[in-house]
């Protein structure tokens, strides 16, 4: 059952805090791989299930561990969710929901506006290895997405709030209201939009993150997190058919750690990170060029991200430029890092750095030139996670130089 934050900031706030074995403000790194008990009889009940984590009983940290569980508890608030718990990167957390819900094969039915791994993974991997399949659909057509689900056989429906990298929004509580009138699980990718959406809110049943973007903000760190309902996680721990005990993915504490020291000053991000994307998208869109941001008006879900984002955070931190083609995406981006120093070449999000990359010889080089094409991504694409550091007025004079140089 989802929790109602008004404000995922308020909802972490309220979240246990846990401190030092000693008395210290943080929580002591829980760093062990196994956990002893004061008897083998506790042993056994402990495997038995009757003794768990609520309790303070934990065995071997492939399961629960206390580190891992703080910061998943943080997350957890975050996203207005039950229960939710860490993972080693993104695509483990998501391959790992997925390998849960689709039980005997199983079908799926997915955005086709997806990071080209997650595509990779529903379109090649799984089918091959698990009998998997996966119908693609534009989720933006509510009825191409009734069409393909099959009642009975389909077992998820899988799309990105925000899609990475062509920023298509999701109506996520229509889109949940037509999987659940069909029995149909809901999965959500939040890696975009932390803090600005609450899909769990909207009708979400899993929420899923890359922690290595955003919620890390580092540029250090690949994690992922499984957000949902304490029967989900519990099920994805079991010992005899759970994910994530089974295939192993789990969080190590002391990365662990490292980040739920980054959730409490996440909301102050996602803040910067928006509004110097809203400011940057305006003034390029200005400078003349083909801009794709949902913070501006002309962006064809912009009224729907409005009206389902939690207040204060924005539109997010990802702008996209449309420079056409590939030669001109590749003058802009060299300019920009080797000339100005605006920001650095590179695939990922959530950096404090700008990072700039053209997604379509990038992350998403996975799908074939007419998968790209319905994902919205030009072979001129630029894709710009904003950053934070410096001053906005600052970086806006280095894209500007940029910008004049290519244009000479
Ligand atoms: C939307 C989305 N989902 C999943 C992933 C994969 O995450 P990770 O690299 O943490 O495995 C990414 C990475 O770019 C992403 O952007």
């Amino acid at each position: 059952m989802p929790r109602s934050p008004s404000d995922p900031a308020a909802s972490i706030a309220e979240s246990r805090h846990d401190f030092g074995e000693h008395g210290g403000v943080n929580m002591s790194i829980e760093a062990s791989a196994t956990f002893t008990v004061m008897d083998p009889e506790t042993m056994g009940r402990v495997f038995a299930g009757e003794l768990g984590p609520d309790l303070d009983y934990f065995v071997y940290s492939r399961h629960f561990n206390p580190t891992v569980m703080n910061l998943s508890r943080q997350i957890a608030a975050m996203e207005g969710t039950e229960a939710a718990y860490c993972t080693t990167s993104g695509m483990s957390a998501i391959s790992s929901v997925i390998f849960q819900l689709c039980c005997g094969g199983g079908h799926v039915v997915a955005s086709q506006a997806v990071y080209g791994g997650t595509h990779a993974l529903l379109a090649h991997f799984l089918p091959r290895v698990a009998g998997i399949r996966t119908t693609f659909v534009d989720v933006s057509d509510l009825d191409k997405v009734k069409e393909a689900i099959v009642e009975g056989e389909t077992a998820l429906l899988y799309f990105e709030s925000v899609s990475n990298p062509a920023l298509t929004v999701a109506d996520i509580p229509k889109l949940a209201k037509i999987a659940h009138d069909k029995g149909v699980k809901v999965v959500v990718n939040n890696t975009f939009a932390p803090m600005i959406l609450s899909p769990g809110n909207l009708g979400a049943d899993v929420v899923v993150h890359s922690v290595s973007k955003y919620i890390s903000g580092g540029g250090d760190i690949l994690a992922g997190a499984v957000c949902g309902s304490a029967d989900l996680v519990n099920s994805m721990m079991d010992l005899q058919q759970g994910a994530l005990m089974l295939l192993g993915p789990t969080m190590n504490p002391k990365v662990a750690f490292e980040l739920a020291e980054r959730i409490p000053h996440l909301a102050l991000r996602m803040k910067e990170h928006s509004a110097r994307a809203m400011a940057y998208a305006t003034r390029m869109k200005s400078a003349g060029l083909k801009v794709i941001y949902p913070g501006l008006e002309d962006h064809p879900q912009h009224h729907l991200l409005k009206s389902m984002a939690n207040k204060g955070y924005g539109y997010g931190g990802v702008v996209c430029l449309d420079m056409e083609t590939e030669e001109k995406a590749y003058k802009l981006m060299s300019e920009l890092q080797n000339g100005t120093r605006f920001g650095l070449i590179a695939v990922s999000l959530g950096y404090y750095e700008t990072l700039m990359s053209c997604s379509g010889s990038s992350t998403s080089t996975e799908m074939r030139d007419e998968e790209k094409a319905r994902a919205g991504i030009s072979p001129g694409l630029v894709r710009l996670s904003v950053g934070c550091n410096g001053t906005l007025e600052q970086r806006w004079s280095q894209f500007e130089r940029a910008l004049a140089r290519i244009q000479e």
